[in-house]
């Protein structure tokens, strides 16, 4: 029997546990599931990185950490991890980043913020159609990937931003330090679908805000430290921005006094862009397993050394 450790909050626990026992059992994978062993006894740890469980030291014959979140700052650092570390790709949280960057991306694009304000005239106007509104995503991974495909079909046109080079059909593709002030230069609307590395902290920082075309927007589902805070803030203030939606930020929850809550150009979300859904997720986590079992490879293997 495989013994796999559930390592995440408490109240996580009775969504996953059905969740994962049914994806096992479609798997054809006998598991026994529990949210305490023996450290000794653990085969597989299926983790969050805010649970208690720090230091994975004493789990000696563990094969694998299998994260429940996309994002993995949090564990990429820890030196206790010696075993292979797996991010979450979920096609539920994936779904679930389209909706929430689609749906703010016409936001802007409708300007919606317009109409609500001027419900007591009519006041009609034409907004361009998204064959005219340049939107550029930086990160071009599972889930920068899945937003452009779907804002190209309302018929954006886009562009993205990764490390390595890609040729990705209907997109323009731009990568590395040389690539980001042309990915920058014409986008209208910029979305930040990035992880949190040592590479990518403070990317929006002065200097590259300044590549953006004046009264460009900004969203930002992929994590706080991406953004140089102050910088946004003087970019909004004096006009070069036009506004700016954040769901992720350095600190969480946002401190009440921080100065993005009162910004009257910048709406704020609690980083509720995407959460993990169990039961789409508890499948990739049994596919994982059934790879540990047969020496197969496994799926979104976290590269620590790169950091996401
Ligand atoms: N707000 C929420 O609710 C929520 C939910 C889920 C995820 N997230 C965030 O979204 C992030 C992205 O998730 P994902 O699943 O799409 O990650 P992913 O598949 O690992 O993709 C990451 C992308 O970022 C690019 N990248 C990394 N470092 C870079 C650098 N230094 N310069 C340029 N590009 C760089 C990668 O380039 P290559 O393709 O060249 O490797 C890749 O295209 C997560 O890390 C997490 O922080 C937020």
């Amino acid at each position: 029997m495989i013994k796999a450790l559930f390592a995440a909050r408490p109240e996580r626990w009775p969504a996953y546990e059905p969740a994962l026992h049914s994806a096992f059992t479609e798997a054809g994978l006998a598991v026994d599931l529990r949210t305490d062993f023996a450290p000794e006894e653990v085969d597989y740890i299926i983790y969050a990185p805010n649970s208690d469980l720090q230091d994975f030291t004493p789990y000696r014959r563990c094969k694998a950490v299998l994260n429940i979140w996309a994002g993995v700052e949090r564990i990429t650092g820890n030196q206790t991890l010696t075993q292979p570390l797996c991010r979450m790709v979920d096609p539920g949280l994936t779904q679930a980043m389209v909706e929430w960057v689609t749906g703010h991306v016409l936001r802007y694009h409708l300007d919606i913020d317009r109409t609500l304000a001027t419900q007591d005239r009519w006041q009609p106007f034409t907004p361009p159609l998204a064959e005219e509104r340049p939107v550029t995503i930086l990160g071009l991974g599972a889930l920068g990937q899945a937003c452009a495909k779907s804002l190209r079909q309302i018929g954006f046109p886009v562009s993205g931003w990764s490390r390595t080079e890609k040729q990705i059909d209907g997109l323009s593709c731009y990568h590395g330090d040389a690539g980001l002030k042309a990915a920058l230069s014409t986008a209208e609307i910029v979305i930040l679908l990035l992880p949190d590395t040592p590479e990518t902290q403070n990317l929006l920082n002065a200097e590259t805000l300044a590549h953006l075309p004046k009264g460009a927007r900004i969203i930002n589902p992929g994590r706080g430290p991406l953004i140089d805070d102050a910088a946004l803030i003087a970019a909004l203030d004096n006009g070069a921005l036009a506004h700016a939606t954040l769901d992720v930020f350095r600190i969480e929850p946002l401190p009440a006094d921080h100065p993005f809550w009162a910004h009257p150009k910048i709406t704020v979300t609690p980083h509720i862009a995407a959460e993990t859904r169990p039961l789409t997720a508890a499948r990739v986590i049994a596919e994982n397993i059934r790879r540990g079992e047969t020496q197969a490879p496994f799926l979104h293997l976290v590269d620590r050394q790169r950091g996401y």
